[in-house]
């Protein structure tokens, strides 16, 4: 049996159409754009995150039709990250379209194509024996997604979703699977929302900001997952064990040019530290949160995650400012 690197990612690959404009169109307006092309889906922007951290790491998704399959394979050849796409002939290859205002900000539309046809079949065993960390989305097709929970967990990886997109199909007996789960905030108010005991009320994201770091331990421990980690945009992250709870902050003063996959960065660069800090959650999550920042600082999604000697760079310098900073 073929024994795979230590980071397997199995999810989705998108081609992602961004239209940066000024201002987001408002209702029935019109308004003019620049459009790029890009490689994204958030199961290969984290894919890349990681494996651009010199961690070995393989992404297992789908492709449509046409001329991209060759494209995307190229590219990975050249950042020397492993992958392997299943070929669906009669669906398209999942294209988003993205939204971006002059701060940064995004709005995303997608559409699966491929994606949702991910199937069982398309990641045996083999793929994940070896594996340490197994990460996964909510973006191609569930049932492939909890057939990979399961089989990785059986190999003794550490299992991770991202629960993103969250999607109104959403099944909550895949977290039966998952030993690490990263949402963001809207993500995570979702999922609140479908714990028995909280259902009926109107838990928002502006309850979640207006909560003590207790009473969010206190909420995340009803997800019933031994680790979560709530990502929090400008605001870091926090992470809620089986053992207690801690705050990461985010990095501050860089300059903002798109937020597209930031969330994806977070994933991939965490996942990288879980192999190189062997396991150790709050390492894992600082190197994440350090990839995040960076890769807010360039445009697109997977083509601005950084590089290794970016980040090394980035983590010496802020690591010279701490020591410099007053007590
Ligand atoms: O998380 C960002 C990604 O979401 C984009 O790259 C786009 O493809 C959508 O999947």
């Amino acid at each position: 049996m073929s024994t795979s690197p230590p980071v397997v990612v199995v999810g989705s690959i998108m081609q992602d159409l961004t239209f940066a404009c000024g201002a987001f169109p408002a209702r029935g307006q019109t308004v003019m754009a620049r459009l790029t092309v890009g490689q994204g889906g958030k199961g290969s922007n984290q894919a890349i995150a990681c494996g651009r951290t010199g961690v070995d790491t393989v992404f297992v998704g789908a492709m449509g039709r046409g001329a991209y399959a060759a494209e995307v394979a190229a590219f990975y050849r050249r950042e020397r990250i492993g992958c392997r796409l299943a070929l669906k002939p009669d669906e398209p290859t999942g294209t988003a379209v993205i939204l971006l205002n002059g701060e940064g900000q995004n709005i995303i539309v997608i559409e699966p194509g491929a994606n949702a046809r991910l199937a069982p079949g398309d990641v045996p065993r083999a793929l994940l024996a070896g594996a340490k960390v197994v990460v996964t989305q909510l973006e191609s097709n569930q049932a492939t997604t909890a057939h990979t929970l399961r089989l990785a967990r059986r190999a003794g990886a550490t299992t991770v979703l991202n629960p993103a997109p969250m999607r109104p199909d959403f099944d909550p007996r895949l977290l039966r699977h998952v030993d690490i789960l990263i949402p963001n905030e809207s993500e995570f108010v979702a999922l609140v929302r479908k714990l028995p005991r909280i259902r009926r009320t109107k838990f928002a994201e502006r309850a979640l900001h207006a909560m003590s770091r207790d009473a969010l331990h206190a909420l995340c421990r009803l997800i019933k997952v031994p680790t979560v980690i709530v990502t929090l945009g400008r605001r870091g992250c926090f992470i809620s064990t089986q053992s207690g709870h801690e705050s990461i902050p985010a990095y501050r003063s860089l300059k903002v040019v798109d937020t597209t996959g930031a969330g994806d960065a977070f994933c991939g660069g965490f996942a990288a530290g879980l192999v190189r800090h062997k396991g150790r959650i709050a390492a894992a999550a600082r190197l994440g949160t350090a990839v995040a920042a960076l890769s807010i600082t360039k445009p697109g999604a997977a083509p601005a995650m950084p590089t290794l000697a970016e980040l090394s760079r980035f983590l010496r310098k802020t690591a010279r400012l701490a020591r410099r900073a007053p007590a």
